[in-house]
């Protein structure tokens, strides 16, 4: 039999490989593999998701018009400055879709986060790798990639897996450099854990350069990423062509009426960002006492490097607590811990001081 087939730079895609995978005689207990966030959503959002019942058999707001008005007031926006999405991972592909196509190319930090290359191979644009020294991302390395044919820069901020970020200062000089004819995407999903005074979620940028955007998500502080939602700020010159090729209804009725919940609870966000601060603070100390080296580290997971970091994973997996193995992003000897709640990271850290292979 012969069937249609896709185009080669479809095939030439690895699927993404997430945190839900769960080998053969794993126990699926401890899940600290996603880098969520481990006390949920507020009880308000709870709440909205349990009395969802009467509306479901009507489409939702298309354009996400109450939602968009929520998020503009909670972060002192425009609303016609904004598109959501189902999760932020769509608006990411859906600015390639957008602005890329076959002959482009679209800059990506090396270790970057999984979906820029797939949303970048989905339209036939070409990857180009910006490398990193000793994990950190430079100004230099990325204008000095920058050709006529790019497009795009996914800049993680912060980044995951490295969560390198590029200072105030740097973006400034990034921004200067940078020709105007490159969209600059700030993916800032972690962005509400961030409280380095060398650090700006994007939206200033985005206020003052024609060809900055900022994508945020729902799914890490905010506790929904069961809900699928995610948010652009663009300048309408940018937003007017993402609506023309949008799905219609991209994102339900039920997650926009949790997302407004959950932009009128910020105590939440808040409470959950410090058990976070907290949370990570002890880990480290504890992490660094076992004499395993792990990277810089600044939202709510943490890189920690092992011999055979494959044999540990096994070894946490067949005791219920389920990391995250870095083959992927081309890091083996690293696994990718998520700040989980007190209790779970002293089991982590129990389970590591009796693994025999550490
Ligand atoms: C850096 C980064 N960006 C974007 C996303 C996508 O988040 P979502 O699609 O759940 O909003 C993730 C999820 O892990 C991420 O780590």
């Amino acid at each position: 039999m012969s069937f249609p087939k896709s185009t080669q730079s479809i095939y030439s895609i690895s699927p993404y490989i997430g945190g839900d995978v769960t080998p053969t005689g794993f126990v699926r207990r401890v899940v600290l593999a996603s880098n969520e966030n481990p006390y949920g959503p507020s009880e308000s959002v709870k709440k909205v998701v349990r009395d969802y019942t009467n509306k479901i058999h009507c489409y939702p707001s298309g354009a996400a018009n109450n939602l968009r008005q929520a998020i503009a007031k909670a972060h002192d926006l425009d609303h016609n400055w904004l598109v959501t999405g189902n999760g932020s991972e769509d608006i990411l592909h859906m600015l390639a879709r957008t602005f890329a196509g076959p002959g482009d190319e679209i800059l990506i930090p090396q270790h970057g986060f999984g979906v820029y290359k797939i949303a970048t191979l989905a339209v036939g644009a070409t990857p180009v790798i910006v490398p990193r020294v000793d994990f950190k991302l430079t100004v230099d390395a990325v204008i000095s990639r920058v050709t006529e044919r790019t497009k795009i820069f996914y800049l993680d901020h912060p980044g995951n897996p490295i969560a390198h970020y590029l200072t105030n200062s740097e973006i400034d000089e990034l921004l200067e450099r940078m020709p105007s004819h490159v969209l600059v995407v700030f993916d800032s999903a972690y962005s509400e854990y961030m409280d380095a005074s060398d650090y700006h979620s994007g939206t200033k940028w985005v206020q003052k350069y024609p060809n900055v955007v900022m994508a945020r998500s729902f799914s890490k502080a905010y506790g929904m990423a069961n809900l699928r939602l995610g948010w652009l700020y663009a300048h309408p010159e940018i937003v007017d062509p993402i609506h023309r090729i949008r799905p219609p209804f991209n994102t339900t009725g039920l997650s926009q009426a949790a997302g407004i919940a959950a932009l009128d609870d910020q105590d939440w966000i808040s409470h959950c960002v410090s058990l976070n601060k907290e949370n990570l603070a002890k880990f480290i100390s504890n992490i660094e006492a076992l004499n395993i080296p792990i990277l810089p580290f600044a939202s709510n997971f943490v890189m920690a490097r092992f011999n055979d970091a494959a044999k540990v994973y096994r070894y946490l997996g067949e005791k219920g607590l389920v990391v995250r193995p870095m083959g992927a992003y081309e890091l083996p000897d690293y696994l990718r811990i998520t700040i989980g709640k007190a209790e779970e990271m002293d089991e982590l850290v129990t389970v590591l001081k009796s693994c025999p292979v550490l």
